[in-house]
């Protein structure tokens, strides 16, 4: 017997949403033991132990039950402690969040700032999660764009306020950039804030790798020059910092008097972070300064072994990253970088991120994150060399 089913399909602005450009390439590769993975944000160093043992013992202790939506007290403690330290900031607990995710943390802000009608601009080209996220709310994403020059990545102000229409909410800014590693100054973070004060829009600030900066500390963070009352949310992440992708950690920094509506939020998202990853969070933020230390170290060691090579070869053409850790460059004579990117992998076992992932500019780029040890990145650079480093097209 046969049944003509319709096949089930979910509203109309979810079923529009696209698998972005990095899922479509991971999905080609998943599986195959033999690629070797930069397409991903993360290296290939595992979680230190120390901060695994916090977890381990937690679970022995039996904290294993539901918890404050916003983080146990202890965590939230060890946040503003963190953030007041890193910034120079005396942030009270009352105005950080612990998230399921630096990704979550992006949920929450956008269901705050953004609904049906309105609309969001996004500086890109940048990582593309936050587009499906604007419009899962019903709002509808403006892109404003930064370029190229002969210093790097560049922002011109007035091109990204000149975006701004009465149906603009909120403004979306990620600094140090994921993919092109642009690090936004406290001065241009200054004329942002006065605009969307003026205006009445909120800012939320990317700033899951403020301390994934080559050339000082830490970026300059918006909270440094915002009143505790602006209308600004702060993503963060334990995944970057500490090498914690896999827990799915992160937290929002927000006004103090939003903590009750980010409590109902994560309510309705996950209810809590589970107590014993909370441990873990809290053995990061207090002992792990020397693992952010080492990460700098290393990414920095991996910008410049992979630029070292990227600059020899004639196609490619890109600018060594102020922070984050990732190579962007254009490859000459590439018009579809999805294609690529599943060529590499068949061809080089090499995954990497296609360009137009990453917004309406990115296409004819390539991105490589050189977050792994030397060694990897070694045998990955040798890899692609073949495909990439030669004057002809070999595509
Ligand atoms: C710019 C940016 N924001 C947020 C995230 C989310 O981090 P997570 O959800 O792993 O905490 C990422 C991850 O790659 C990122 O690159």
């Amino acid at each position: 017997m046969t049944c003509d089913f319709e096949p089930p399909l979910p509203r109309s602005q979810i079923s529009d949403i696209e698998e972005t450009g990095i899922m479509k390439v991971f999905l080609h590769g998943v599986g195959r033991h033999d690629i070797i993975p930069f397409w991903a944000g993360e290296g290939d160093v595992p979680t230190p132990d120390f901060i695994c043992q916090a977890v381990s013992q937690s679970l022995q202790a039996g904290e294993t039950m539901y918890s404050h939506s916003r983080g146990i007290p202890e965590v939230r403690d060890a946040l503003a402690a963190y953030m007041n330290r890193t910034f120079d900031l005396s942030l009270p607990e009352q105005r950080v969040s612990l998230t399921t995710s630096g990704m979550a943390a992006i949920v929450v802000a956008v269901q705050m700032a953004v609904g049906a009608g309105d609309e969001m601009l996004v500086l890109g080209p940048v990582w593309p999660n936050i587009y499906s996220t604007i419009e899962v709310a019903g709002g509808t994403v403006r892109h404003a764009t930064l370029e190229l020059g002969a210093d790097g990545w560049q922002l011109d102000l007035d091109k990204l306020l000149a975006q701004v229409t009465a149906k603009t909410t909120a403004i979306f800014i990620n600094s140090p950039g994921n993919p092109t590693g642009w690090v936004m100054t406290a001065e241009a973070q200054r004329r942002l804030l006065a605009f969307a004060r003026q205006r009445g829009i909120w800012i939320i600030a990317d700033e899951v790798y403020h301390n994934l900066v080559f050339d000082r500390k830490v970026a300059p963070s918006f909270l440094q020059i915002a009143d505790p009352e602006d209308r600004l949310l702060v993503v963060n992440s334990f995944s970057k910092s500490w090498l914690m992708t896999g827990w799915r950690l992160g937290w929002l920094t927000h006004p103090a008097s939003l903590a009750d509506t980010v409590t109902k939020l994560i309510q309705v998202l996950t209810s809590c972070a589970p107590v014993f990853l909370q441990r873990g969070a809290i053995a990061a933020l207090n002992h792990g300064d020397h693992v952010i230390a080492d990460l700098r170290d290393r990414s920095r060691r991996g910008r410049d072994l992979v630029f070292d090579r990227l600059e020899a070869w004639p196609r490619v053409r890109g600018a060594r990253p102020k922070g984050a850790f990732y190579a962007f460059f254009e490859v000459d004579g590439m018009t579809d970088s999805l294609a690529t990117c599943h060529d590499i992998i068949d061809k080089c076992q090499v995954g990497l991120a296609p360009g137009m992932a990453f917004g309406p500019n990115g296409e004819g780029y390539l991105r490589l994150c050189f977050a792994s040890q030397p060694e990897t990145l070694q045998r990955g650079m040798d890899a692609l060399e073949l495909y990439l480093g030669g004057g002809t097209n070999q595509l």
